[in-house]
């Protein structure tokens, strides 16, 4: 996260726009009112919207605002965010869901860095920084279709991935007690090692705003110390396996890995877990697997485990 920060605090003046890319919950957010407010834009307006949450023509109109009489309900003139946003920074979330007419007029905007609204014959000049964010690798809709490959080009600038909560698990402790500060303040909640070792092993599909929302309830019914007792049974019984092929999924989703490194992944993440469950006995690892003694040695000698 701290390669991320100082990543972006080196673009942060220059006005390329920044892509942010991570899963649901990952803090991507945070991340676009950071670069706003960190920049020497802050004193000027920050207006964010979300691209999948409205129909594509009032979406239109939100963004880009119409002339008074443009259609027949346009009683009066309406500014849109790229309007209000001049001079400050706009944050378009969740970009890969953006439908294909409006995917053209953004192209237009920025490449020409002047805004038509709608019925208007005159474009005036708009200067925004442009912050978006997906959940997916982009590059995998462009090849797809799906979304036009020079809007891409353009958005791309400083693209930044954010990883999710079960690739830097160093992180939980560190936003537990971040969270617990925030709802607990009057209480000084501890957590057992085995609670703490449940919620460090959860692949926390929900990422940030799972954490959040786990450690607002727990702040408050628990008085003292947390339990495992306490946690929701998918964070208690977690299925491990079942959560090491979600993780694995999740990164061939992401078009990050080819078919074969998931599948190595997948495989070296079993072994780990069966080993670390035997406390390193092989015999015992490949039992818990499922496999003879033999397959296991060479599955071993073949993903360099140990
Ligand atoms: N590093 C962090 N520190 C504190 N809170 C965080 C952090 N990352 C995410 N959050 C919190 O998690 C929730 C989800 O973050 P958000 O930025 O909305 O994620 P995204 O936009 O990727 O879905 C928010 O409540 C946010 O405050
Ligand atoms: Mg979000």
């Amino acid at each position: 996260m701290r390669e991320i920060i100082s990543r972006i605090d080196k673009v942060v003046d220059s006005n390329s726009p920044i892509l942010l890319i991570g899963e649901t919950g990952t803090g991507k957010e945070i991340f676009a009112e950071y670069v706003h407010r960190t920049s020497n834009r802050s004193k000027n307006s920050f207006v964010k919207i979300s691209l999948s949450a409205l129909p594509a023509d009032l979406l239109e109109s939100e963004l880009f605002g119409y002339e008074r009489g443009s259609f027949t309900s346009a009683i009066s003139q309406k500014k849109g965010l790229f309007e209000i946003a001049d001079n400050g920074s706009i944050f378009l979330d969740d970009i890969d869901d953006v439908p294909m007419n409006i995917q053209k007029k953004l192209l237009r905007i920025l490449e020409s860095g002047e805004l038509l609204k709608i019925g208007a014959t005159e474009p005036i000049p708009i200067n925004v920084r442009l912050i978006t964010a997906s959940k997916v690798e982009l590059k995998e809709l462009v090849n797809r279709k799906r979304f036009r490959a020079d809007l891409f080009y353009r958005i791309n600038g400083v693209p930044v991935r954010i990883p999710p909560l079960r690739q830097r698990s160093d992180d939980i402790p560190l936003l537990m007690e971040h969270f617990f500060k925030l709802f607990s303040s009057e209480k000084s909640i501890k957590v057992s090692n085995l609670a703490l070792k449940k919620l460090i092993q959860y692949s926390w599909p929900g990422n940030v705003r799972e954490l959040r929302n786990v450690i607002q309830r727990l702040s408050l019914f628990v008085e003292e110390e947390v339990m495992v007792d306490d946690l929701a049974p998918e964070i208690r019984n977690e299925n491990v396996i079942e959560n090491l092929i979600k993780a694995c999924k999740n990164c061939y989703a992401n078009g990050t890995n080819s078919f074969n490194d998931v599948v190595n992944c997948l495989e070296h993440k079993l072994i780990k877990e069966a080993l670390e469950q035997s406390k390193g006995n092989k015999a015992q690892a490949a039992k818990i697997l499922g496999l003879s003694p033999s397959t296991f040695r060479d599955k071993i000698k073949k993903l360099k485990i140990g």
